[in-house]
């Protein structure tokens, strides 16, 4: 469902280091590399707990029956997953009962009170999500959104609006969720905030979406059984070994492209999960991402003929649309676009990326890989979470990090909080 192609990147196989991939995946099937008590994601996908499965669902139904709009709570890998999932399966303007909006992602007022006069007067409920349970962003839009549900509906109705996600046994919200007697649902320890899409923090909330969430696991699965191999018929570590090879070359950026709008959400998991894996000890190509043909209209420039040697492409190429549209034929034929007429927007959007490949790779002599997608639904959103997972953990070895912390995060914290009078940060 995903294939790697390299004839765009200037690099063959032969310039891929597959004696390290090789190395490194005895690494990660041993689970013997740094960071290896947060490899719970590889086997997630057929080990994950079917009973809480079962609870969700059941959890899930009886809140989108009551609710028009449910709000996730979270920041980074509580939010950005879920977002992705959403957007790409359900589609942004799209016309399901449920309306998925996030809050706890920003500490604006604006935002913030915003949100809050929107939901005055509607039937909405809130899934609050964190691993850590302590996360400042969260914490406070959910107390502000807790205080207005209860306000709206009372308590007692709202212990059948409010689910959390978070840590089993540790964290405020575990001890509120638990006091207020709202259900929860378990992060488990072994899984990292950017790896877990596929657990309750990206499952319930699609849920309640109507999301075909089985199918996501039957993607994630499919990937799981085809990316086994220990070498560069990986495709997930052929695409991690090329982008090694290009930050050896002195390539410092990396943007992900899509020519699907829908994929928005999806390029920004997949800056946290690269970001946050690969971003240390000085190391580590800068994650960003294009949308095209948004961004041809604004960075196309700079793509075009900014500095050289700096940033790669690489291309996200969806072969099947999931709904066309036709370019009809009209009459007067004022906007003379009749040449246009009986082709489909999709085969105008796939022949505008064999153009723009052309211009930035051999005009242009910029990089690009190239990643070719069969579909943007469900079952392609499985197996892209597990594609990129495998591939990261592949590309933080490779580049001799631990792609499973993230130490630095940590940093604006501590100042926020100092700054912010927290009892006991000095
Ligand atoms: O990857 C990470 O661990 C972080 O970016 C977290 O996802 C983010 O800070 C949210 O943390 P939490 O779920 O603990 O609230």
């Amino acid at each position: 469902m995903i294939k790697v192609d390299l004839q765009h990147s200037g690099l063959s196989i032969a310039d891929l280091n597959e004696a390290k991939v090789k190395k490194v995946h005895e690494m990660i099937i041993n689970k013997s590399g740094k960071g290896n008590d947060f490899l719970g994601w590889i086997e997630w996908p057929k080990t994950f707990d079917k009973k809480e499965y079962e609870e969700m669902k059941k959890v899930a139904s009886s809140l989108r029956n009551k609710i028009d709009v449910l709000v996730t709570v979270g920041i980074g890998g509580s939010y950005l997953g879920i977002r992705a999932a959403d957007e790409m399966i359900r589609g942004i303007n799209h016309s399901d009962k449920v309306q998925v909006i996030y809050a706890g992602h920003t500490m604006s007022s604006t935002y913030v009170a915003q949100l809050s006069e929107y939901l005055k007067g509607k039937k909405f409920g809130i899934c609050v999500i964190s691993k850590s349970g302590t996360t400042t962003e969260p914490g406070i839009a959910f107390r502000a959104l807790e205080k207005q549900l209860i306000e709206q509906v009372g308590v007692e109705a709202s212990k059948e609006l409010i689910v959390a996600v978070t840590d089993s046994s540790k964290g405020a919200l575990k001890t509120l969720a638990d006091n207020k007697g709202y259900p929860t649902f378990v992060i488990p320890d072994d899984i990292g905030g950017r790896f877990s899409v596929l657990t309750p923090v990206g499952i319930f909330p699609l849920l309640v979406a109507g999301v075909n969430t089985d199918n996501i696991f039957a993607g994630a699965i499919k990937a799981m059984d085809e990316l086994v191999q220990g070498d560069l018929t990986n495709e997930a570590y052929k695409y991690a070994a090329a982008r090694n090879a290009l930050y050896n070359e002195g390539y410092k950026a990396e943007a992900l492209v899509a020519y699907e709008l829908q994929m928005q959400y999806t390029a920004e998991w997949w800056k946290q999960l690269f970001g946050e894996s690969e971003g240390k000890d000085n190391k580590g190509l800068y994650p960003t991402s294009m949308i095209f043909s948004t961004d041809l209209h604004s960075l196309g420039q700079w793509v075009q003929e900014g500095a050289r040697n700096v940033l790669f492409e690489t291309v996200i190429k969806v072969k099947e649309p999931v709904a066309n549209m036709l370019v009809e034929a009209d009459n007067d034929n004022y906007d003379g676009l009749n040449y246009l007429a009986g082709k489909s927007f999709h085969e105008i959007n796939s022949t505008a990326i064999e153009g723009v490949i052309d211009a930035h790779v051999n005009t242009g002599k910029m990089p690009n890989i190239v990643l070719e997608f069969d579909k943007m639904n469900d079952v392609q959103f499985g197996y892209l979470v597990y594609f990129f997972e495998i591939a990261v953990a592949m590309s933080g070895y490779l580049l001799e990090v631990n792609p499973f912390d993230q130490p630095g995060v940590e940093v604006y914290k501590y100042n926020m909080f100092k700054l912010l009078g927290k009892p006991g940060v000095k």
